[in-house]
């Protein structure tokens, strides 16, 4: 985990609240325990994941500690300040933690204990990332290009199983969707990811030039797929 990657989004807030895709809500579902009435949304972000949850009718909290990115949060929900590590609810509190493309960014050993020490009993721990599916043509290209560590064949090759030390045995499940998209969409989804926002301006600059050139003109369906992981509380 860089740490100057898991805290750089908010330079690209709007972008990534503008151009990233959401969840399709049958993997939301997926990752919730049937009973979920109270569900807390880890490293919310701009909360798209936060959007879902609320659109399902729960309560939702979103803990996000980059400000630029919490300002975004649907304000239906609970929105806190606050960090994976130590997160800044009640012991068991909630009857789901749920991860949105923000795992990998945590200090995976903290952040077991304190999602732990929230989850109810029977409760569940939901990971989710959106992966492009860069299975042939311009997406193969373009995940290439920026160099994507979220693209559907690495999650189809690498050993990748979330995390040793959940409560349960991991259930996982992939979701297929698309996204409404056109050049602007992608070269701003490209933007908004760590590895672009790192990098010096100049270069930044070439590599998103370099996007436009690979994506179609007009409008398109950008195909993701939803990588859903799922471990109970007993
Ligand atoms: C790729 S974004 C995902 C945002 C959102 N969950 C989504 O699905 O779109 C990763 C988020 O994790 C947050 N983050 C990074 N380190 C964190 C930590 N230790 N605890 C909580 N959130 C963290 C970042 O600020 C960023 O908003």
């Amino acid at each position: 985990m860089d740490p100057r990657r898991a805290l750089s989004f908010g330079a690209q807030a709007q972008a990534y609240a503008a151009a990233r895709p959401t969840y399709p809500v049958d993997a939301v579902r997926f990752v919730l325990p049937v009973h979920a009435r109270r569900v807390l949304d880890l490293g919310a972000g701009t909360g798209k994941l936060t959007s879902v949850l609320l659109d399902l009718g729960l309560d939702v909290v979103a803990v996000e500690p980059d400000d630029e990115m919490r300002a975004h949060v649907d304000p239906r929900a609970v929105v806190l300040k606050g960090t994976a590590e130590d997160i800044p609810v009640e012991a068991g509190s909630v009857d789901a933690v749920v991860v949105g493309q923000a795992w990998h960014w945590f200090d995976r050993d903290a952040a077991m204990a304190s999602v732990r020490r929230v989850v109810r009993r029977g409760g569940t721990l939901g990971l989710l990332w959106n992966l492009l599916d860069d299975s042939d043509g311009w997406p193969r290209e373009l995940a290439e290009h920026i160099g994507m560590e979220d693209r559907l064949s690495f999650a189809q090759t690498a050993d990748n199983s979330p995390y040793d030390g959940a409560p349960g045995p991991w259930r996982r499940q992939l979701f297929h969707h698309e996204q409404a998209a056109d050049p602007d969409v992608v070269v701003a989804n490209m933007a908004s990811r760590s590895v672009v926002i790192v990098l010096p301006d100049a270069e930044r600059a070439i590599r998103l030039d370099r996007v436009r050139e690979l994506v179609p003109s007009g409008d398109f369906a950008l195909p993701w797929v939803t990588d859903a992981w799922v471990s109970h509380f007993s």
